[in-house]
């Protein structure tokens, strides 16, 4: 077989793991040519095609981002997008794409998967918010960063005696916040699945100090609506969250805005193996007839689930993580 392999979306740890499980296995068990797109579907309209190797991927594991590149970019959204596709994989002879990405990138895969083009995806997103799946490539990562981060705010609001604010990432979800804020021991964690209004965060953090407390850490997801309060040049609801809680309680307050720190860096141990997992189960799904499917975990184990079940979904964080949240936060 003749296999298009692409990553789309955001970058994330995680990815070339993925890619050289892909190439190896396709090329060794299977003898398949593995053509790879740089820029995800954007290179694949442009046809910024090159074959791989099994060679070509020697040493990648451990390498956070993509080595062929990503792009936001979704060819259903572009005139002549979809036939573009088509052409392209035609003049390569694919019999298949392989397309890693997040909900966006699988959404344009079912887009054209429905064009009759043979498809499998593999879910991966920081967000974690991939439906039909139990878990998506880098999001441990970026939970270790972020939690890490968590750890390191503590010991300097201590010191100063300070409110701390840090901004995580997820633009809907707040998978990566609750799971971050709680692994790092924030005193509050804000989503946009757990409402909390600027007074009662105000409330808890005075009660907190007046119990002795000289200190704070709130976690606050981007998704977040900032408080209307424009003393920033930004709109980022950290910095905003930050002027608007040391107005309101007359502590000493800083923000952090992790960034794209939370999307660099390499994989942990755990994103190398799932991204190892999901690569050698989409080349034996393809091989197995799967037309239209994405790769996913369900408890330990990997199956597919179609693609129609997932696009335009999102997976919500669960009600008993927010009930963590609840017991053991201002919240
Ligand atoms: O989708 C992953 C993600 O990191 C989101 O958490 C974030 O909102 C977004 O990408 C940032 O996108 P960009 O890298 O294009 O600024």
């Amino acid at each position: 077989m003749r296999l298009g392999l692409l990553t789309g979306g955001g970058d994330c740890p995680g990815l070339n793991a993925t890619i050289r499980a892909v190439v190896c296995d396709a090329e060794r068990h299977h003898g398949d040519t593995v053509v790879a797109f740089r820029h995800g579907w954007r290179g694949v309209v442009h046809d910024e095609a090159s074959e791989m190797t099994s060679a070509m991927a020697r040493g990648i594991i451990g390498r956070g981002g993509t080595i062929i590149g990503t792009a936001r970019f979704h060819p259903h959204e572009h005139e002549g997008g979809l036939d573009a596709v088509a052409a392209t994989a035609k003049r390569n002879a694919l019999d298949a794409f392989v397309v890693v990405g997040g909900d966006g990138t699988l959404d344009a895969a079912a887009h054209v998967a429905e064009t009759g083009i043979p498809l499998v995806g593999i879910p991966k997103t920081i967000d974690n918010d991939v439906a039909g799946t139990d878990a998506c490539i880098g999001f441990d990562t970026a939970l270790a960063t972020a939690a890490e981060a968590i750890d390191r705010l503590h010991t300097t609001a201590e010191s100063h005696d300070r409110t701390m604010v840090i901004e995580l990432m997820g633009r809907e979800s707040g998978w990566l916040t609750v799971c971050a804020g709680l692994a790092g021991g924030a005193d509050a964690i804000l989503v946009p699945e757990l409402p909390l209004s600027i007074g009662q965060l105000v409330d808890a953090i005075g009660r907190r100090h007046r119990g002795g407390s000289s200190y704070s850490i709130v976690a606050v997801a981007e998704g977040v609506d900032p408080p209307p309060h424009r003393r920033f040049d930004t709109r980022s609801v950290g910095p905003l969250l930050a002027a608007a809680l040391a107005a309101a309680t007359g502590y000493e307050t800083r923000a952090t805005v992790l960034g794209h720190v939370q999307r660099g860096g390499p994989p942990t141990a755990r994103d190398r193996l799932l991204g190892t997992r999901f690569g050698v189960a989409a080349v034996r799904a393809v091989h197995e007839g799967a037309v239209a499917d994405m790769v996913a975990f369900d408890g330990d184990e990997v199956t597919t689930v179609g693609l129609e079940r997932i696009a335009g979904r999102i997976r919500p964080v669960p009600d008993s993580l927010l009930d963590t949240v609840r017991r053991l936060t201002l919240a």
